[in-house]
């Protein structure tokens, strides 16, 4: 099916005030966002228009009930200098599994990615091209209806906005497994990119680096014992010659660079399983020297390396040297990037043209 977007460009771009160079991360957003209404029971009037605020109502349901998911992404130039994504369509897919979980409606999911493309067509002069930096997109949708009262909402917004970002380059991270606090059980929203999920994170994620670590190593909610996932990536240990990393079970996120890296693995003859790890896995492994590698991946820099895990007293130092990781996180970015052949078929042309 071919949706109809109508555009309505800037009269005049900001993009001459953007310092390619240095631009602060998360903070600058392009001259346009693509937005679509849902009402009545169906999706309206998609649309590329300039970059604006979004009038809210003090009795916006995603305000106070939590209807408010969200995905993310990153377009780059390729060689010949055209816009490219990595597998929009899993986006598309993922955002509206998150849908379902948070009782909200689906979203065309051509549409997601004709959304996309229109999108990055209109701002393709924001991508930077400088290796490491991207245009980061962010996907969401919320409910925007006025009502006080639990129940799902009727009207929605999907909004997709754009922010350019300079080079980012991964340090070696340490992780603090939570005995604490849990991010997800069973039954509840782990498996769903809803905003809630976050923001039951942020207290215990600012506890860990108070004490010195970057990111929390989440477990499972009933023994504290199982290892989920870590911030905002998939975890994954290299033990012997395997490769091991949490199972889907409903209660972690499905990354799309986990899918890809087990791929890739897979592509170049490692064994990966997908099962259910212990911590204390992970310890008798570290004790016995079995335990190589490990690395977080996700959107923002593919693969991160681990420098140690604390786990209550015990501090795991990892090794730091992670050749099949390395290769993995660089064949990954030039598959992303266009300056390697695709045999997967991940990545998605833009037409430059579409505007
Ligand atoms: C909780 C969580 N886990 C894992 C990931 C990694 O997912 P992806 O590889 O699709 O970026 C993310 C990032 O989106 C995340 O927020």
């Amino acid at each position: 099916m071919r949706y109809l977007i109508a555009t309505e460009l800037v009269k005049k771009s900001r993009i001459d005030q953007l310092d390619f160079n240095n631009i602060p991360l998360g903070k600058t957003f392009t001259d346009h966002m693509f937005v679509c209404d849902y009402k009545d029971g169906a999706w309206h009037d998609p649309r590329v228009e300039p970059l604006h605020l979004v009038p809210t109502h003090p009795a916006a349901m995603a305000l106070h009930y939590g209807q408010a998911i969200f995905e993310g992404m990153k377009a780059y130039k390729n060689l010949e200098g055209q816009p490219i994504l990595f597998r929009p369509e899993m986006n598309a897919k993922r955002l509206n599994k998150s849908a379902d979980r948070m009782g909200m409606p689906g979203f065309p999911e051509e549409l997601f990615v004709e959304g996309l493309k229109h999108l990055v067509a209109t701002d393709q002069a924001w991508i930077p091209t400088d290796e490491g930096s991207a245009l980061y997109l962010r996907p969401f949708m919320f409910a925007d209806e006025a009502f006080i009262g639990m129940r799902a909402a009727t009207s929605f917004k999907f909004i997709i906005i754009a922010s350019p970002s300079s080079p980012i380059f991964s340090k070696r991270i340490k992780l603090k497994a939570e005995p604490q606090y849990i991010r997800a059980a069973h039954g509840g929203t782990g498996e769903a990119k809803a905003a809630g999920n976050y923001a039951a994170a942020i207290k215990p994620t600012e506890i860990a680096k108070n004490e010195g670590y970057d990111q929390v190593l989440w477990l499972d909610a009933h023994d504290h014992k199982y290892i989920q996932e870590v911030g905002t990536m998939n975890i994954f240990f290299q033990i012997g010659d395997d490769f091991i990393t949490p199972k889907l079970d409903g209660s972690i996120l499905a990354g799309i660079t986990r899918d890809s890296v087990i791929q890739l693995l897979r592509s170049e003859g490692y064994r990966i399983k997908e099962k259910l790890i212990s911590i204390d896995e992970i310890k008798e492994a570290h004790v016995t020297g079995q335990l190589k590698e490990a690395f977080g991946t996700g959107t923002a820099v593919g693969i991160t390396f681990i420098e140690g895990i604390a786990i209550g007293n015990d501090y795991l130092k990892l090794s730091e040297d992670n050749p099949v990781a390395k290769n993995i996180k660089e064949k990954l970015h030039q598959i992303k990037t266009g300056k390697i052949e695709d045999k997967f078929n991940w990545v998605v042309e833009v037409n430059e043209a579409l505007v």
